[in-house]
């Protein structure tokens, strides 16, 4: 049994492996329909829970179909509709999941709910984002980036804009994918000191560039995100825009990287804020890509969790 927690804490062989089995399940699907099961049922009577303590979209959707292609049945729970954070302790939650299903995701606020419950379960837990990173996404963006433009060692990525848990993510997966990081934005979002160190240690080239013209010469790679994080207070916006304006990805940032660079996001996108209509929908930009490689990413992080 396995956990995934987090990028950093995950082998690299084993998160390279993810990808080429992620790589090798997309292609042996072909066109059939999304409805349609694999040929291989790893998760055939398997139960997978989905507990989302916040919105979802792609997470949510991804998981599920990921679950159901491979064999397998899903619960969705929703947090308020569980016991979760009401009396009873995340450890017991754990503990009484794991007697009925296989794997949990859990899309949770608190790093520390993820760990107890990783802690207690008898089962493999997901990460599906914490406030404090978002390792599915950025083996979804590994994988897309891989399958554009071929290996991501030594490529250069420049992330614009609020140093959150996403930017988090691609700093643990420099460090163990071997790519360099240049995080452009406003010092008060800089990414957490220790996330840049991570990936130092493992010998990228891992920086802060608070010009985003000068960041982004040489990327072969150029991400954002909103500006404002499910976990932020809706108060924080007006500061937030204010602070963030400058690192808007649009054609002129985007000229200034190199000729064949990518563009990506994790979306959901506040388009003409963090990114323009014109890159989103430019010629660069694999964000529907990096959306559908979610549910390849995570089929592979599923069954590596069970070693199936
Ligand atoms: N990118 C992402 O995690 O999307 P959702 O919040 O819709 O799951």
């Amino acid at each position: 049994m396995q956990h995934f927690l987090d990028i950093h804490t995950t082998d690299p062989a084993a998160l390279r492996a993810m990808i080429d089995s992620a790589r090798a399940m997309k292609d042996a699907r072909g066109g059939r329909p999304r409805g349609a099961t694999d040929d291989e049922q790893p998760l055939a009577g398997r139960m997978v829970a989905l507990i989302f303590e916040k919105p979802s979209t792609r997470t949510r959707v991804s998981f599920d179909v990921g679950v159901r292609q491979m064999g397998g049945q899903t619960m969705v729970l929703s947090g308020r509709e569980m016991q979760l954070g009401h009396g009873e302790t995340i450890a017991d939650t754990a503990r009484v999941l794991s007697r009925y299903v296989d794997l949990i995701m859990i899309r949770t606020y608190e790093e520390a709910t993820l760990q107890e419950m990783a802690e207690h379960a008898t089962v493999p837990v997901i990460n599906g984002l914490t406030n404090r990173t978002h390792p599915c996404q950025i083996m979804a963006d590994v994988m897309t980036y891989e399958e554009h433009r071929g290996p991501i060692r030594g490529r250069k990525v420049v992330w614009s804009g609020d140093g959150n848990n996403v930017c988090a993510s691609f700093l643990h997966a420099a460090g163990q994918f071997g790519f360099d990081f240049t995080f452009t934005g406003p010092e008060p979002l800089d990414p957490e000191r220790g996330w840049l160190e991570f990936a130092r240690a493992q010998g990228v080239d891992a920086r802060i560039e608070r010009d985003p013209f000068k960041a982004v010469a040489g990327a072969d790679l150029v991400v954002t995100d909103t500006w404002v994080s499910m976990h932020d207070p809706e108060s924080a916006k007006e500061r937030r825009h204010n602070q963030l304006r400058g690192y808007q990805v649009n054609a002129a940032l985007m000229a200034g990287a190199n000729p064949d660079a990518l563009f990506m996001h994790c979306l959901p996108a506040h388009r003409e804020d963090e990114v323009t209509s014109a890159v989103m929908d430019g010629p660069a930009s694999v964000v529907f890509e990096e959306a559908e490689n979610r549910l390849h990413a995570q089929k592979a992080i599923m069954r590596w969790c069970l070693g199936v």
